[in-house]
């Protein structure tokens, strides 16, 4: 890394700690989901968030937009959503005479998916391509997304009639699976407030826009992000972890029957570049056994799934998972 954007790493904390704050005061009691979306936003990957109506969803995405110079786009996903509504079409120029290429909200930098599940398997095809080429294709030409490229996509764990589950194997495109739950009785009682003077501040002249902080700020803390230490044997530990996933036999013989699949690589670079944006969030210069397993649970839930009988008898992703971490020793 080079000497200057070293001197900058402690206004760029500063920088991210700010957003963290200003966040946590505007979406209350909702850490973990904060935590996330930065995490994401550092780990240059994709969340999928599982939560019912009406828990901030929609204003965290919107609220970190507000505050990064990038623009953000929501597309609600519905049964008649077709693949060119995301991606955008060529769009025939009578006076030019030739077909000129429209962009879908893909070509956002923040992108909100609201029900993934509600749309058909094309649909969320398109997306979870787009996610993993970071391209998109349409007719012949290939446009390339933006730098910058975080999707949000939703889930409502209520209501599974009409809809289209994701594809288990394309869930590994998301960096993080997080599942968020209701607020707490302060938590609730600061949203009323929030929500109080939220309505009077309409009533009176338009609030005041945020700061919003530079994409170069984002990429230079990416960079030290990867430049932060990660003790070989915490790295032996992340990858251990993976490992047990895929052959859980060496732990316990009856885990390994309730595994049918384990995590990819994808997952195993997930664990680490998530460890490591949870270190440098809290201002540390190296990551801890604690980061990795903070972070484990998100990033492996949806990549480690169960066998058909484990299945029926109750056992979900995040039970394997943290199965899995109870048995694969600390370094
Ligand atoms: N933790 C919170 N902090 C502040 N405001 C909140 C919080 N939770 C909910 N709200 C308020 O509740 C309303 C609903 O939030 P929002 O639309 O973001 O929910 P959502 O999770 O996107 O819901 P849906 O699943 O229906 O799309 C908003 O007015 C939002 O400001
Ligand atoms: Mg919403």
């Amino acid at each position: 890394m080079d000497s200057q954007a070293v001197s900058d790493i402690p206004r760029l904390h500063d920088a991210f700690r700010a957003l963290r704050d200003d966040l946590s005061a505007e979406i209350v009691g909702q850490s973990a989901l904060i935590e996330r979306l930065l995490i994401a936003l550092l780990a240059d990957g994709h969340l999928l968030v599982e939560g019912a109506p009406g828990l901030a969803k929609t204003s965290a995405i919107r609220a970190l937009a507000a505050r990064l110079e990038a623009g953000f786009a929501r597309v609600q996903f519905t049964p008649d959503l077709l693949p060119a509504d995301l991606t955008g079409t060529e769009v025939w120029r009578a006076q030019d005479g030739r077909f000129e290429f429209q962009p879908g909200p893909i070509f956002h930098p923040l992108l909100l998916a609201d029900e993934i599940n509600r749309a058909p398997a094309k649909v969320q095809s398109a997306l979870l391509e787009a996610m993993g080429e970071r391209q998109v294709t349409v007719g012949r030409e290939t446009y390339p997304l933006p730098a910058l490229f975080l999707v949000m996509a939703t889930q409502n764990p209520i209501e599974q009639e009409g809809t289209f589950a994701l594809p288990e194997a394309q869930l590994d495109r998301f960096l993080m699976y997080v599942r968020i739950g209701y607020p707490d009785v302060d938590s609730e009682t600061e949203i009323l407030r929030l929500a109080r003077e939220r309505a009077r501040q309409t009533l009176r002249e338009p609030a005041v826009a945020p700061a919003r902080m530079p994409l170069g700020d984002v990429f230079d803390a990416r960079a030290a992000v990867l430049d932060l230490h990660l003790a070989p044997q915490l790295e032996r530990y992340l990858v251990e972890l993976v490992l047990a996933s895929r052959d859980a036999g060496r732990y316990d013989a009856a885990l390994a029957r309730r595994i049918a699949w384990g995590a990819s690589p994808r997952g195993s670079i997930a664990l680490e570049r998530c460890a490591r944006a949870r270190a440098w969030l809290a201002g540390r210069d190296y990551v801890t056994p604690e980061d990795v397993r903070a972070v484990a649970p998100d990033v492996l839930r949806h990549r480690v799934l169960p066998s058909y009988e484990a299945t029926a008898e109750g056992w979900d992703g995040d039970r394997l998972v943290a199965d899995l971490i109870e048995r694969v020793p600390l370094p």
